[in-house]
């Protein structure tokens, strides 16, 4: 029997339905927006990037020096920084990542000529030069348009190391470290809006049990002050707590439990969650020229983020019903095999259009747990893993992925609507995926907009859109689709998968929107 099924904070992956769908059933499906029903805010937050220092997701993809014939504002890549303006991008998460638990900030400030050369023992052995420390990133997210989410170093470093930077951050220019910063060139306390307190504890962090993690964490979050006098109430910075590593959750219950019962002297805002798409360990499956039955794979593998979100943001309704702790997923994508004749501990890979729908699908997954979700980082901004940015010199390459995140761009801090709709089934093999994924928000200007992603990658289907409160009269917006699910932009042809513009009109049969066969559509409706 068929059924309309309410999406709202969870995601319902349909079994056995494609035998059923005539031929008429799946040319269309019915999506109801219920207008009447808001739920969270989708903190613009969930849109949020990560910049390690791994590969040339740093130098070459921001930074290439003062000097460089490469256009740039004090080292700083111009082509890229417009590029993520457009992204609107709310937060970036630097310096890692496993580098940010080997990572001594003293190395990267103070003059260029004086910063010593250290090894990246995570990533490929590389030197690290030091060139972008603390004050290029700072000086990076000002000229992006946005807010810094620092991880201190737990694993190798000390507390007093990390209470030291923060007050090097954050301090007034007339205190000691404050002095320092300003004689490095910046006066004014930076904003360093959130902290991670340690990354991967349970790995590449320090192989820690739960229990001397929270040890960890008590002290860090008791010491590594934010001492900006600007940052109080809203503003005040969000610390971090390491939380799931996508399959065990001891983490989460350690920290929920401990901080539900926590005397006055330490606290937390966050918990994290890593999950990348990968389909097994280690990543082995290509970036390009792969077939439908790995683009199912794929898109099967990431859905179960929903799933990972329920198991943690459970264990948090426990100790924290009123939902004042974030869940926050700083590291998530799909980690595909390195390039051929790349360096392997760097960590490149091709984006496809497959990317970009498995995106829209975790966005999505994201929205509807905006209650407890409320930041998220992709794996990572430029050059490594699901990149939005690919550069080569002076070259530069948007990926599909960019323009997923740039036609989310109106979801953030839109008001999540929750949207009934029958989702049909893509059918590939054994598997069986929801055919049409959707969510929709009203934004702060009280605009309606939907984003749907048809996963099918040979039919296009015909959504007939309707509302609780009143007729909708237009669609207006973007497509992402190509001919091929493994379709990528490069520097030979760097526009191969764009989006291009559609728009829908009411007629007697009410307000119907195609979407092509493996495509991300987001519309205004009207
Ligand atoms: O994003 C690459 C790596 O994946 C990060 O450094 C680490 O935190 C995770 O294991």
């Amino acid at each position: 029997m068929r059924s309309i099924l309410t999406f709202s904070t969870t995601l319902l992956v349909l079994a056995g339905f494609a035998g059923e769908a005539s031929a008429a059933d799946r040319a269309s499906i019915a999506l109801q927006i219920q207008m009447d029903q808001p739920g969270s805010r989708i903190d613009r937050n969930l849109f949020g990037q990560f910049a390690e220092h791994l590969g040339s997701g740093i130098y070459d993809g921001i930074w290439v020096g003062k000097d460089s014939r490469i256009p740039n504002v004090r080292g700083i890549r111009s082509d890229v920084v417009a590029a993520l303006r457009a992204l609107r991008v709310p937060n970036v998460r630097w310096p890692g990542g496993c580098f940010a638990d080997e990572y001594h900030w003293r190395d990267g400030v103070g003059p260029a000529s004086k910063r010593k050369s250290t090894v990246n023992s995570n990533w490929g052995g590389a030197a690290e030069s030091n060139a972008f420390g603390t004050d290029e990133f700072m000086d990076f997210i000002d000229q992006i348009g946005s807010d810094a989410y620092i991880s201190l170093n737990v694993g190798s470093g000390t507390v007093a190391e990390a209470a030291a930077w923060m007050e090097y951050m954050t301090a007034d220019a007339h205190t000691g470290a404050g002095r320092e910063r300003a004689t490095n060139g910046h006066p004014a306390p930076y904003t360093v809006r959130f902290a991670g307190i340690g990354n991967e504890s349970w790995g590449c962090g320090g192989s820690m049990s739960a229990d001397y993690y929270l040890s960890q964490l008590k002290i860090f979050s008791r010491f590594a002050h934010n001492l900006n006098p600007l940052q109080t109430g809203d503003k005040a910075m969000w610390r971090i707590a390491v939380g799931s590593d996508g399959n065990k959750a001891d983490y989460v219950e350690t920290v929920m439990r401990a901080w539900k019962e926590r005397p006055w002297s330490w606290d937390m805002e966050g918990v994290s969650l890593h999950s990348y798409t990968t389909v097994g360990w280690p990543p082995k499956h290509p970036s390009t020229g792969f077939d439908e039955a790995e683009y199912a794979l794929f898109l099967a593998d990431t859905l179960n983020m929903d799933k990972l979100i329920s198991q943690s943001a459970a264990i948090m309704d426990v100790y924290d019903p009123a939902k004042k702790i974030a869940l926050v997923v700083d590291e998530w994508g799909a980690w595909l095999a390195p390039l051929p004749g790349t360096n392997p501990g760097y960590l490149v890979q091709q984006n496809s259009l497959r990317d970009a729908v498995l995106a829209a699908l975790n966005l999505n997954i994201f929205a509807r747990h905006a209650d407890r979700v409320k930041m998220a980082n992709i794996a990572q901004m430029i050059n490594v893993l699901q990149a939005m940015i690919m550069t080569r010199g002076r070259d530069l390459v948007l990926t599909p992925t960019y323009h997923v995140f740039r036609l989310y761009a109106p979801f953030h801090d839109a008001t999540f609507l929750p949207v009934r709709v029958e989702p049909g089934v893509y059918s590939a093999g054994a598997l069986s995926l929801p055919r049409v994924d959707a969510i929709a928000a009203r934004d702060e200007r009280g605009r309606v907009w939907l984003a749907a992603v048809n996963l099918d990658p040979k039919e296009s289907v015909t959504v007939r859109l309707a509302t609780t409160s009143g007729e909708f009269r237009s669609a207006n917006g973007e497509t992402l689709t190509a001919p091929r699910v493994d379709a990528v932009n490069t520097f030979e042809v760097p526009e191969a998968v764009e989006p291009v513009a559609v728009s829908a009109q009411s007629t007697g049969d009410g307000l119907q929107l195609a979407l092509p066969s493996k495509s991300v559509t987001v519309v205004e409706i009207r």
